[in-house]
């Protein structure tokens, strides 16, 4: 029998064992705008390609906002805790789609919309702005004074002014009146309690304060917890963004570290200078620090760098990666620091699974996580190469030759049109 000292080292260990395995956070989109149309049911059609996304490594998959909305995508919410009325599908078909993910030992997040919410009726005056929470009990039943009293278009003057951004057509709701605060934590932390979600995908946090953001951390504490902080980079009379997005990245840092530093933030500087890198401009890829230009140069762990999402892609294209360079935007963030996001569309539509799983797989086989190290080894018009922590070096652009920056101890472990990563022999 073992003595209880030799027990207790052998319970450390495992602990340490546990921390040291525990994957590195890569996050999946699953769904697009055209998901809600999906014959069938798209909690249903999704369910089928859990398989696939555990094979990639996926640790976190963003699922589209779960409860009634006027707009059949889920953007425009009204009865929250009604998640029957959802066109992806019914509450007991999202509950087994969570389900099979955490089967694989994939967490799942919500897309968390209250900047703005939908009336269910019109007052005395033809207002729309009596909210119904759909449960029998006056949970999230609220009324014109839950509106902020500068969106004249539906307040009665009660609520508090808005603490950011006016969201168009729907009413903006009072983040600070304290009942709104403990009604949507509740309802949050519902959403993990009886259905099983992970974590949140915070919607248009422009649309508010971030110490706002910070309550919604504090009372829910979410596994993971990402916010679409979605701004514009600056351009010159060229139309394309200035070399420099420092004060963009700088935004995303303040709001993520004023938001309470546990949640992370898309990185959209890095997806608007990439985008632009990789047409001819590659130079862009490295700061006046020779760091990564993106938030993921400045702080890596609170990045989710991304190529395309539902908004920016898709369907609706308001502002995509050149579809031909795709691949090249894959090679970099998915060997680069910060929390890689796959885009459902790229992985699927587009046939880029086999491609992009080998990316996936070089990352976890080498520990490339959200702190890893860059070193940038070359940043011309035509070659970007970087290498990442001690074991793998990148390129993308067209200019095949890498020279001498490959040392000869290091082996091609995957490649493609303009791209090709190497890990140490
Ligand atoms: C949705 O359906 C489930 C399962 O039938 C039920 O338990 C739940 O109460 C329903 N929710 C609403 C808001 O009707």
């Amino acid at each position: 029998m073992m003595s209880s000292p030799s027990l207790f080292w052998l319970f450390v260990l495992l602990v340490f064992y546990l921390a040291a395995s525990a994957s590195p956070a890569l996050l999946f989109q699953g769904f697009n705008w055209e998901s809600s149309k999906k014959e069938g049911g798209w909690y249903n059609s999704l369910k089928n390609l859990v398989p696939d996304l555990a094979n990639a490594g996926i640790t976190h998959v963003w699922l589209p906002p779960p409860s009634q909305s006027a707009a059949q995508q889920g953007y425009l919410p009204g009865r929250l805790y009604d998640l029957n009325a959802s066109s992806y599908g019914n509450q007991d078909e999202l509950k087994h789609l969570i389900d099979a993910f955490h089967q694989k030992g994939i967490k799942c997040l919500a897309d968390i919309v209250i900047n703005h919410r939908t009336a269910e009726k019109q007052d005395s005056r033809g207002i729309w702005c009596i909210f119904e929470g759909g449960t029998p009990d006056e949970r999230l039943d609220w009324g014109p004074s839950f509106i902020c009293r500068d969106d004249t278009e539906f307040s009665d003057g009660m609520g508090n002014l808005d603490t950011g951004g006016d969201f168009n057509n729907t009413p903006d709701i009072d983040h600070l009146n304290p009942r709104v605060q403990k009604e949507l934590s509740d309802w949050m932390n519902w959403l993990k309690s009886d259905i099983g979600f992970d974590g949140w995908r915070f919607d248009f946090v422009l649309g508010y304060d971030p110490s706002i953001t910070k309550i919604y951390m504090d009372r829910t504490l979410p596994n993971f917890a990402v916010g679409e902080n979605w701004d514009s980079l600056s351009y010159g009379q060229d139309k394309k963004p200035n070399p420099n997005q420092d004060a963009h990245r700088h935004k995303l840092a303040e709001w993520v570290n004023a938001a309470g530093g546990a949640v992370t933030a898309f990185d959209f500087t890095t997806k608007g200078i990439l985008q632009a890198a990789v047409e001819g401009e590659l130079w862009r890829l490295k700061d006046s620090n020779g760091m990564p230009p993106g938030l993921i140069g400045l702080q890596p762990s609170s990045a989710v760098t991304f190529i395309d999402n539902h908004d920016t892609g898709s369907t609706q294209k308001i502002w995509p990666f050149p579809s031909d360079k795709v691949m090249q935007g894959y090679a970099y963030i998915l060997t680069h620091p910060g929390v890689p996001s796959i885009f459902y569309d790229h992985f699927f539509d587009w046939g880029l699974k086999e491609e992009i799983g080998k990316l996936t797989a070089i990352r976890a086989r080498n520990q490339i996580n959200e702190k890893s190290s860059v070193e940038i080894l070359a940043s011309d018009s035509d070659l970007y190469v970087a290498k990442i922590d001690d074991g793998v070096i990148m390129k993308i652009g067209p200019r095949f030759e890498v020279g001498n920056l490959v040392p000869p101890n290091y082996q091609i472990a995957t490649s493609g049109q303009d791209y090709c990563v190497w890990e140490k022999k």
